[in-house]
């Protein structure tokens, strides 16, 4: 079948031009001004934006956690993933200890599969790390797990120590894979949360100080110390702190192959939420937390120069009812996360390039090539190019949006960005050739979405 979208400005990391889009079947198969192919099926892009399909890769959908399981499975998380213009996630597949690797795969492949409204990958977080578990590492990496997630915090839960880093830095490094960390001193974080709790310091504000910068900045350089010295390029996942950015230039200064993303919540919100009545500073405790108002803009300077890589949404959603509420008398209990993944395209878009702060190209490149890059999914993902997958967004500068749990498709009883409004919709939104999303309606399937394997790592 031949679709033909006419009259776009194709917008990708490198260039904007007008051009129409022919595609068969699920790829994209010519690129021209004004083109008089013959399809099934035309579409009129009326002069708004065709942007690359958004990958979003940092998501925790179905995951148990904090004593509960995250409201988005697989199928309400892609589904609000299409709504907010994001055709592929990869979601972390975390080992329970005592597992190996494989195991942990199938559970997470178990949750996914005949659900997924978008394509997907996994990366593997490993808990528990002996000789076997390193074993599997490299023939992981050829069958398109190329990514490794470790925690330098959650003590007593996903935590691991400094050797673990070492031993998978090493193993993954030689046969190609890139390793991620949650890069916060869960030691140091474990004896302040004590004196906390001690001193009778319950409410949700005491999350974000228990859990100070210096905290995640010293987390960032040790971990930038282990790649360097086993020559590993690395990733650091959610980073929220100016001071931990700035360990992320300084070693890639020195030329390091050190990767790093930020996420919505840290360029939109502040430390101020967590004083938010009623216990509604529960809805932002999340790992890191929220930081001092003025922090944002280092991070927004950070994504401009190419020191931070990756918008990514680190969707963790919980119920405020039922779900955040365990931890009404002790912040310990409120599991850690908070929903993102509808919106992080188009916040990033309305403070990002309507902001002022970077450009469209940076933009695409910020939530779609960069991604791509780095987990092994491009070309195929991550533009619109001949030969590439037909995942498209029909982007609407214009229009206005407001952001409210009343109207998102996350199945989640609030929105960390209840009100927000600016201007920027994705009107129609293609999944390999198949239009899934169109003018506030889901119209595809659970199911459409594919496993990706994805290739090992070969740099940006
Ligand atoms: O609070 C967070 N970020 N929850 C999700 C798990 C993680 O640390 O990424
Ligand atoms: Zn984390
Ligand atoms: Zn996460």
């Amino acid at each position: 079948m031949r679709t033909l979208i006419k009259n776009g400005i194709v917008v990708t990391a490198s260039a904007t031009s007008h051009a129409d889009i022919l595609i068969e079947d699920e790829k994209i198969i010519a690129l021209e001004a004004n083109s008089t192919a013959a399809a099934d099926l035309n579409f009129d892009a009326g002069g708004k934006y065709i942007f690359p399909g958004a990958i979003d890769v940092h998501t925790h959908l179905e995951m148990p956690f904090g004593g509960t399981v995250t409201a988005d499975d697989f199928t309400s998380g892609t589904i609000a993933a299409a709504a907010g213009g994001t055709t592929c996630i990869v979601d972390y597949a975390i080992q329970t200890p005592g597992q190996s690797l494989g195991e942990a795969l199938e559970t997470w492949h178990r949750k996914a599969e005949g659900r997924c409204a978008v394509d997907y990958g996994f990366h593997v977080a490993i808990t528990d790390l002996n000789e076997n578990v390193m074993a599997e590492i490299p023939p992981l990496i050829e069958k398109g797990y190329p990514t490794f997630k470790l925690f330098m915090a959650y003590k007593g839960v996903f935590q691991v120590d400094d050797a673990t880093l070492l031993n998978v830095l090493k193993t993954s490094g030689h046969a190609g894979g890139l390793v991620l960390v949650h890069a916060e001193n869960g030691d140091v974080i474990d004896v302040l949360t004590k004196e906390m709790l001690a001193a009778g310091k319950v409410e949700p504000l005491y999350h974000a100080l228990s859990r100070p910068p210096q905290a995640e900045e010293e987390a960032v350089n040790r971990f930038i110390t282990m790649a360097e010295l086993t020559g590993a390029p690395a990733y650091i996942v959610h980073l929220s702190d100016a001071g931990a950015l700035g360990r992320v230039a300084e070693a890639r200064i020195r030329g390091l192959q050190i990767y790093a993303e930020t996420c919505p919540q840290y360029l939109f919100l502040n430390i101020g939420s967590y004083e938010e009545p009623d216990f509604g500073g529960a809805k932002y405790v999340m790992s890191p937390p929220l930081r001092e108002e003025g922090n944002e803009e280092f991070l927004w300077s950070g994504l401009e120069t190419g020191n931070l890589q990756v918008v990514a949404s680190d969707h963790c959603s919980f119920n405020l009812k039922g779900q955040k509420d365990m931890g009404r008398s002790n912040f310990t209990k409120i599991p850690n996360g908070a929903p993102g993944l509808e919106n992080r395209v188009q916040l990033v878009f309305a403070g990002g390039v309507n902001g002022g702060r970077i450009s469209i190209n940076k933009f695409i490149d910020l939530v779609s090539t960069a991604p791509a890059r780095l987990f092994g999914l491009y070309p195929e993902k991550g533009t619109i190019a001949v030969g590439s997958d037909a995942d498209l967004v029909i982007f609407d500068p214009d229009a206005d949006f407001e952001i409210s749990a009343a109207t998102h498709h996350q199945n989640v009883d609030y929105n960390p960005y209840e009100g927000f409004g600016g201007k920027g919709v994705p009107r129609q939104v293609f999944s390999r050739g198949r239009l899934i999303f169109d003018e506030g309606r889901f119209v595809g399937e659970p199911g459409q979405g594919m496993f990706r394997k994805r290739r090992p790592f070969n740099g940006m």
